[in-house]
């Protein structure tokens, strides 16, 4: 996996060199009201990152993360994930999360439309989905903002804190991507035109 930059934010790759700090990102305040995080031990954590795979390539499985990092001075400021199973290798599963204070700038929005860039360029993936709890209201906006499209509810499709809750499935597809990407390279080309 290969670290990526965007307008400001950067998205590091996940390893045992950063396990910790993303643990400590994990164990900030507020991140468990709509999601499952579950709680482990650093050094538990730290084993669990070092079996994950090395490389985000075609038909590679398991749980591809970045450590998100931003502001003056740079710090961690949130995680994004990527899931592919081996029983569905063409689709992947988004995940995200920002501390706090670092909400309201528009940097989860940034590094997911790097990941889906990253998943469908570098993995090749179809098709990219997510689950919400109806009342994230915050999370819905990040999906929408990049092209994902609410597909159905899946009643009890998760577990949070204990209890099973209905989510909302959010996808893209790889053609809804392509279009995208063609309709934003006419526009540039047809400003720089003028
Ligand atoms: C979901 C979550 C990551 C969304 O964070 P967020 O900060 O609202 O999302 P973004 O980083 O994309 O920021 C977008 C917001 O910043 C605002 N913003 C301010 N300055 C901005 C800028 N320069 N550029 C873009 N957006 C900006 C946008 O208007 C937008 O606000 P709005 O959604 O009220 O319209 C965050 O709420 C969170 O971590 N929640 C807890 C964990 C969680 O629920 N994770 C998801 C589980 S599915």
């Amino acid at each position: 996996m290969r670290a990526v930059r965007t307008g400001r934010v950067v998205l590091v790759p996940v390893g045992p060199n950063n396990a910790r700090d993303l643990w400590e990102v994990l164990n900030a305040p507020d991140l468990r009201k709509f999601q499952d995080i579950p709680r482990v031990p650093a050094e538990e954590f730290e084993r669990q990152v070092r079996s994950r795979p090395r490389q985000l390539r075609p038909n590679a499985t398991g749980r591809f993360e970045w450590l998100l990092r931003a502001g003056d001075p740079e710090r961690p400021i949130g995680w994004i994930s990527l899931r592919v199973n081996d029983r569905t290798p063409r689709v992947g599963e988004v995940g995200y999360s920002l501390v706090y204070e670092a909400r309201g700038h528009g940097y989860a929005s940034e590094a997911l439309q790097a990941v889906i860039d990253e998943a469908f360029a570098t993995a090749e993936l179809d098709e990219i989905q997510a689950c919400i709890v109806p009342e994230n209201g915050a999370s819905r906006r990040v999906l929408d903002r990049n092209g994902f499209r609410e597909e159905r509810l899946l009643k009890s499709g998760a577990v949070i804190r204990g209890r099973h809750v209905d989510v909302l499935l959010f996808s893209v597809t790889r053609a809804s991507w392509d279009r995208a990407r063609r309709e934003h390279a006419e526009r540039s080309a047809t400003r720089s035109a003028r």
